[in-house]
Parts: C-alpha cells; sequence; structure tokens
C-alpha cells in the first residue's frame, strides 16, 4: 500500500487521469483530480452569468462562494456542486474554454489549494496514501511529496487523445478545434503569474508519446514499490 502523496503533474492529454485512478487502485490509495476543482468552480462562475468579460473579483466571489464536494474514492470519483453531480458538465466545451482563465486567478487558486490540503490531509493523516493530480502539485501543493512524476507528450498526440476521450463521451470532436485548445490552455497555464504548470526539479518527467497508460502505470507501481 501508498503511504503519503504521489503528485501528478502535467499538462492535458498525456494520460495523466487514467494512470492516476489505476495507480490509486492498485495501491489502495484515495485519489484527487484537482482539475475537477477548477472545472466545477468554473462552472459556478458560469452559471452566475460570468464569461470572458468578467473581473477577478468577481470570478473570485463565484468560484469560492460555490459549494463542491469532491470524492476521493478512484474507482468513482465524483464532484458535486450545490449538491448536484457536475461530473459531465465540467468536461463540456464552456467550462474547458473558460477554466485556464478562473485558475488563472490568484484567490481561486489559494481558496482551492486550501480545500486541497484539507481534503489530503483526512486522506494520508492517518498513514493513508493518495494520488493527487494536477498542475503544480509537485511545486505548490505538495512540494516535499516523496514521489512527483511530470507526464508530457507533444501536442499532437495529446490532442488525439483528448479527441477519442469526447468521442467516447459522446461530445463532438474535431481535430483541428481540440489542437488549437489543447495548444491554448498550454500557453495560459505554462505564463501565468501565480503557480505556472512546470515540472518540480525533483520530479520524474515521462514522455508519453510513445509509452502507452499501461506501460506508464507498470513504471510507476515500481516506484512506490521500491519506496516501500
Ligand atoms: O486537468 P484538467 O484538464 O481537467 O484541468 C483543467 C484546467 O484546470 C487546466 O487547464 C488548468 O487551467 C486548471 N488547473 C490548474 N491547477 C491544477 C489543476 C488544473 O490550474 N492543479
Amino acid at each position: 500500500a501508498l503511504r503519503g502523496v504521489v503528485a501528478m503533474d502535467g499538462p492535458s492529454g498525456t494520460g495523466k487521469s487514467t494512470v492516476s485512478r489505476r495507480l490509486a487502485q492498485a495501491c489502495s490509495a484515495a485519489y484527487l483530480d484537482t482539475g475537477a476543482m477548477y472545472r466545477a468552480a468554473t462552472l459556478a462562475a458560469l452559471r452566475a452569468g460570468l464569461g470572458e468579460g468578467a473581473t477577478e473579483d468577481e470570478i473570485a466571489r463565484a468560484a469560492i462562494g460555490a459549494r463542491l464536494e469532491s470524492g476521493t474514492d478512484p474507482v468513482a470519483p465524483t464532484i458535486t456542486l450545490d449538491g448536484e453531480d457536475v461530473s459531465g458538465p465540467i468536461r463540456g466545451p464552456e467550462v474547458t474554454g473558460f477554466v485556464s482563465a478562473v485558475s488563472a486567478v490568484p484567490q481561486v487558486r489559494a481558496e482551492m489549494v486550501a480545500r486541497q490540503h484539507a481534503l489530503i490531509r483526512a486522506a494520508v493523516g492517518s498513514g493513508g496514501g493518495m494520488v493527487v493530480e494536477g498542475r503544480d502539485i509537485g511545486t505548490v501543493v505538495v512540494p516535499d511529496a516523496p514521489l512527483k512524476v511530470y507526464l508530457t507528450a507533444s501536442p499532437e498526440v495529446r490532442a488525439a487523445r483528448r479527441g477519442r476521450q469526447d468521442e467516447k463521451a459522446g461530445r463532438k470532436a474535431d481535430l483541428h478545434v481540440t489542437l488549437a485548445d489543447v495548444e491554448r490552455r498550454d500557453r495560459l497555464d505554462s505564463s501565468r503569474r501565480v503557480s505556472p504548470l512546470y515540472a518540480a526539479a525533483d520530479a520524474l518527467v515521462l514522455d508519453t508519446d510513445r509509452l502507452s497508460a499501461d506501460a506508464v502505470l507498470a513504471k510507476l507501481r515500481e516506484l512506490v514499490s521500491a519506496r516501500g
């Protein structure tokens, strides 16, 4: 069994969510998808009538006031907004198009990181383990995590993976649009002032262009068991 936190970072379309969930299951650990938290906060902002022209203060008020609950079971991850299961809507194009703007607001990040710390404390405080995935887990949220992994892949491979995921979920997918969105979010997430996306100096960087999810998982399980 896993003890403590495994920090899983990287851009979208690297297979991060698949691998993180499977690793948590394999190690009887809890699982936290911090991207889902920023997405649900974004949905709250959209439902409050906010969009591209909104000020940081308006976004912060809507996102921080939102009543979010994140489940930490890797078999069935759930996220609710005001008691409603929003796992579907948070993957839609409206949220995906606005989430980088919401997650760049410093007050929103401070609030989400505080909530993440509470969930992590609850899971690992009593000797348990948790796989936490996001963009800033190894750099900001849990800088002392004993195992940090940073998954990468070329934008083309990541867009193709996103497209397959969208199709499976019944969402229309146009590869050009998906690639443009992947590149736009990379740019915004990597260049923001607060907690930009980058690999921690002590993270293991895995390029997944030619690695299947199974191969990545096998590698990570090895690393976890090597740490005892
Ligand atoms: O991982 P996912 O694609 O669901 O994340 C959605 C967005 O949430 C990212 O593009 C990023 O803007 C934001 N995010 C973040 N910090 C995290 C996790 C996600 O800023 N730890």
